[in-house]
């Protein structure tokens, strides 16, 4: 569970990238965040893990209480698996050693990159069985498809055996049977695993399909949040324009 108290952030120019939200995300359910360009999409999910600091209120996680900079914020971290858009793997290493990156955080830093042990390799091994990649295990990711490669971003994450999971745009550069794939996968191995997902998604179909809950943004604020069946077409013309919606 996140709890996000009047949490507001403002870039160092002064502009509010979101304005102060309070709402509860819940264990296992699969949240989809969509809004224009601009809305203040990324700028949320960054606040979720204090890449982008929040200016005011506070951010609860059950177990950990408020998230403060510290040993608090590392542990907040190791718990919370990220997908990048680009995937950013390592073109020249196998899919395997890209999985195992998600160790890391369980190690200390002066312990060196690899071996890692044997329970870490058989951990991802399982991890890219779960997305599909098993018999890819082996293989240079910079020979893989778009998709196989976001899969082994999946992998990565999943292998921190993340409480939370957060994803920036994860289909953004596939097309659109490889995107419903990919994320078929991913809110799976969420629910499967009792997995709190935040997930940003351009493709309105997409989010309705896959999400337990929307929360849409407009110009830094919450314009909608709730159930995808509550986005009738008017919503989403308001949504997309900018226009305050009934309430
Ligand atoms: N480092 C920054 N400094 C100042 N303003 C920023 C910074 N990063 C983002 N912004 C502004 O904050 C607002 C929200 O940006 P954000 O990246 O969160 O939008 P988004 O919804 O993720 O958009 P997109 O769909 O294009 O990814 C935008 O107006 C953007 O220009
Ligand atoms: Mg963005």
């Amino acid at each position: 569970m996140i709890k996000l108290n009047g949490l507001g952030m403002v870039y160092p120019n002064g502009f509010t990238g979101l304005h102060p939200v309070s709402l509860t995300l819940h264990q296992g359910q699969f949240t989809v965040l969509i809004g224009q360009s601009g809305a203040g999409k990324s700028t949320l999910l960054r606040c979720l893990n204090f890449l982008n600091h929040p200016s005011e209120g506070s951010l609860e996680v059950e177990g950990l209480g408020e998230i403060k900079p510290g040993p608090v914020l590392r542990e907040h971290r190791r718990r919370t698996g990220i997908v990048f858009q680009q995937h950013q793997l390592i073109g020249r290493h196998s899919a395997l050693q890209n999985v195992l990156v998600g160790r890391l955080g369980y190690h200390l830093p002066l312990r060196g990159v690899f071996p890692l042990p044997q329970s870490d390799l058989e951990l991802a091994l399982e991890c890219l069985d779960r997305v599909g990649l098993a018999d890819k295990a082996l293989e240079r990711v910079d020979k893989l498809s778009g998709g196989q490669q976001q899969r082994v971003g999946i992998a990565r994450a999943l292998v921190q055996k993340p409480r939370i999971m957060l994803a920036d745009e994860p289909v953004a550069s596939l097309d659109p049977a490889t995107s419903n794939r990919v994320l078929e996968i991913l809110s799976g191995i969420c629910k499967e695993d009792g997995i709190l997902a935040v997930v940003s998604l351009h493709q309105i179909e997409l989010a309705k399909q896959f999400a337990d809950r929307i929360i849409a943004l407009a110009e830094g604020k919450v314009s909608y949040d709730g159930p995808p069946a509550g986005l009738c077409p008017q919503t989403l013309h308001c949504i997309y324009n900018g226009e305050a919606l009934a309430a």
